[in-house]
């Protein structure tokens, strides 16, 4: 029985050739799609060690953290999860202070009670489910934009209150193949979640920006949390009567180490890809939004630098922000040049111009595709100065954090102007009607008061004035220089006019003046808040004039052009899919679970060099700077170094491996994604890309495409060795 099924799917598979690194796939369609090459290349376990709803299975050791941001593994049976250093990096910041600086010294629970909340909860997949039938059923071709959002989400709605049943648990239906494909997914979230164990930055963050999306690599780049549950297993929120949560599998834990050409795969939740956009789109990307994205994130990372510089204090603060913003300024810098040296633009139109070619070729075809690929020219050129605007209120206006917080405040001036409207001649409202609602608008206020009061510590605990003035000054500029006049509201204009174009000025009046960039200001307001004080404020002014005008002049652009080019990107795939209807295109991420197989090993990153598939301890000395913060090696780890004191996590020559590469398909939320052997045990802990690669979330570049990973033997060798904290070693299942 077993051979007949492999010998059907092999025959399949000659005539549907899946390719091997390429592609975030589902694990609910293993045993079609994937296992016969999986197999083939190394996997020794059965499709449903992998993936199974009734048994435990390897998808049971994977979480989602909070609704996305990164992956982690659960890596004993008392709840012990796995993820990277730079995911918990916002826990770690969060809990530091100048005294319990954990950013630089790392944190350790040596006992389950000093193990910290962290404050975002985890998410198991219970199961997946193809429901495209059911969605598809109520859709045409000659559906509004709007029409065809409603009906899927109505029928998504009831799928998934179906779905949940009396459970606890929750579900959503997601689009696959831009809106072609539609899928559930059951989760299983457990809130309380806690800080275990985190080595100091100068291992976790080593190399820093400078060798960030960069292979070789010399980070341990991991951060330990333990999930608990109530005691009956069940999700709760925190409490000290939780339990370490018992998970339906944890991961062994390899200690043998990895060779060129082994099997690796790699389980998680990458976010998002961009693998069918078109040439149009390419040009958009090159032309509007990523420099505009390089530009403005620079000069916030300036201004951070600028202020991190002058206290301990301002450096614990910004710096969870600034590796953030960092992360992608770096990626967008790497991203541009990918797409310009490994010629993606001539790719994509290649692509298309053979597309175009197959849908002349017959009747039906012309009549269903027309206009797909012209309208990519039309959406793209006609949305392109609303696009600008979209892009530099996201990077510049949002990113100012007096402004951000500002719009939190929205809600609180339109219910007062809700109050202070006066009926107009031909309301039809009884009197009755009118004090309801009265009454409810208050009602609305009070709450929204309490709301905001409660989060007024939150959001001024980690604020440094002077920092956020200067990157309003700088964003301020860069909108009004940047954005053509025409698309700039009129009030915005006078404001700037006023200042005569010195934007420090400007910053220093405003913020002397507004509220928002003061705690105790914030706080007073609140004790006696009115719309008055919110209409007057410089900073609401601001932010009210610019989102205004976004709402009112350039998101109906946006729409109006959306409704061409969403349809064009949705029967783009549907052709491209039909057109060579032998390949299985793997769908673009969408923070759903997938996995991704291939093999270890290096690459050529240019004519006349190659790089080798592992980096080890002895490349940690060779960096080492003792004059650059992102290159100290801590003392009691270059000891050990220099000793070769690697115990049991030692390579078969003695060397401790630090970091190594697979050809592996990742992409952002993938962070602190499980690396897995043949056997399904784990061997590394994912946690970027490669620099020759980074133009991969739009087009996977095979020769070149790399993820890179923790070696799980650095990473037990920290928390042994170097941290001390063998116990949680002993918690773990090795397999040596
Ligand atoms: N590039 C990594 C990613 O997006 C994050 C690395 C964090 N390290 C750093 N030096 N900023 O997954």
């Amino acid at each position: 029985m077993k051979k007949i099924s492999i010998l059907i799917a092999g025959f399949l598979l000659a005539f549907a050739p899946v390719k091997a690194d390429e592609g975030m796939w589902l694990p609910m369609f293993v045993k079609r799609l994937n296992y016969v090459d999986m197999q083939k290349q190394g996997l020794q376990l059965t499709p449903e060690e992998i993936y199974s709803v009734n048994n435990s299975s390897l998808k049971d050791a994977i979480v989602r953290l909070g609704r996305g941001f990164c992956t982690g593994e659960i890596i004993s049976d008392q709840g012990l999860m796995l993820t990277n250093h730079h995911c918990g990096f916002g826990v770690i910041q969060e809990n530091s202070t100048e005294e319990h600086n954990y950013l630089d010294d790392g944190f350790w629970a040596m006992k389950k009670e000093d193990e910290l909340p962290a404050g975002f909860s985890v998410s198991f997949l219970v199961r997946m489910e193809d429901v495209s039938k059911s969605v598809n059923a109520l859709l045409d071709e000659d559906m509004s934009l709007e029409d065809r959002a409603k009906a899927i989400k109505q029928i998504s709605d009831s799928l998934e209150a179906a779905a949940v049943g009396e459970s606890d648990y929750t579900a959503n239906v997601k689009s696959f193949y831009n809106g072609n494909e539609f899928y559930l997914f059951v989760y299983e979230t457990f809130q309380d979640v806690r800080l275990v164990g985190a080595p100091p930055s100068s291992v976790g963050k080593y190399g820093g920006d400078t060798d960030n999306w960069m292979w070789p690599r010399h980070t341990g780049d991991f951060t330990m949390f333990r999930v608990y549950a109530d005691k009956d297993n069940k999700p709760a929120e925190y409490s000290k009567d939780n339990k370490p949560y018992t998970p339906k599998h944890s991961l062994p834990i390899s200690l043998k180490g990895v060779e060129p050409g082994d099997f690796s795969m790699i389980f998680g939740y990458p976010g998002s890809t961009d693998r069918y956009l078109t040439s149009e789109g390419i040009n958009y990307e090159l032309e509007v939004r990523q420099p505009a994205s390089v530009k403005l994130r620079r000069q916030v990372l300036d201004a951070y630098q600028e202020g991190m510089d002058m206290s301990e204090k301002t450096r614990i603060q910004y710096a969870s922000k600034f590796a953030g913003v960092a992360n992608y300024w770096k990626y967008f810098i790497g991203q541009q040049a990918g797409l310009k040296r490994l010629k993606v633009y001539d790719k994509k139109k290649g692509q298309e111009d053979a597309l175009v070619a197959w849908i002349e070729k017959d009747e039906d075809r012309k009549r269903l595709y027309a206009g797909v690929i012209d309208g990519f020219k039309t959406g793209y050129d006609n949305m392109k100065e609303a696009n600008r605007v979209r892009v530099y209120l996201n990077e510049a206006i949002f990113r100012t954090e007096a402004i951000a917080y500002s719009f939190q405040f929205s809600g609180l001036k339109s219910s007062y102007d809700a109050l202070d409207e006066k009926p107009a001649k031909d309301d039809e409202r009884t009197k009755e009607q009118m004090a309801e609602e009265t009454e409810k608008t208050a009602e609305q206020i009070e709450k929204t008061i309490t709301r905001l009061k409660g989060g007024i510590d939150g959001h001024f605990k980690d604020y440094d004035m002077a920092i956020d003035r200067d990157v309003f000054a700088a964003m301020m500029k860069d909108y009004s220089n940047d954005i053509p006049k025409e698309n700039q509201p009129e009030s915005f204009k006078k404001m700037i006019g006023k200042f005569k174009g010195d934007f420090n000025k400007m910053a220093s009046s405003m913020y002397a003046k507004s509220i928002f960039g003061s705690k105790a200001k914030v706080e007073a307001f609140l004790e006696k808040p009115s719309a008055k004080v919110l209409a007057k404020d410089p900073i609401y002014m601001v932010q009210s004039s610019i989102i205004g005008h976004f709402r009112s002049d350039i998101l109906p652009i946006i729409r109006k052009e959306n409704e061409g080019l969403q349809r064009s990107e949705r029967l783009f795939v549907k052709g491209l899919r039909e057109m060579n209807s032998d390949k299985v295109y793997a769908p673009d991420a969408n923070s759903t679970m997938r996995f991704t197989y291939g093999q270890v090993g290096g690459y050529e990153p240019k004519d006349g060099a190659t790089y080798s598939h592992i980096t080890t301890a002895q490349g940690i000395l060779e960096k080492e700077d003792p004059t650059n913060p992102e290159f100290v090696v801590p003392a009691k780890l270059k000891k050990l170094i220099q000793n070769k004191d690697y115990g049991q996590y030692a390579d078969k020559s003695g060397e401790l491996v630090i970091n190594f590469i697979a050809n592996n398909d990742i992409t952002g939320g993938n962070s602190g994604s499980p690396m897995i052997n043949g056997n399904g045990e784990l061997i590394g802990t994912a946690f970027d890309g490669n620099w020759e690669a980074m133009s991969g979330d739009i087009a996977f570049e095979t020769e070149f495409q790399r993820t890179i990973g923790v070696d799980i033997r650095y990473t037990l060798f920290i928390i042994d060795k170097y941290a001390g904290a063998g116990h949680l070693i002993d918690e773990m299942k090795l397999v040596k």
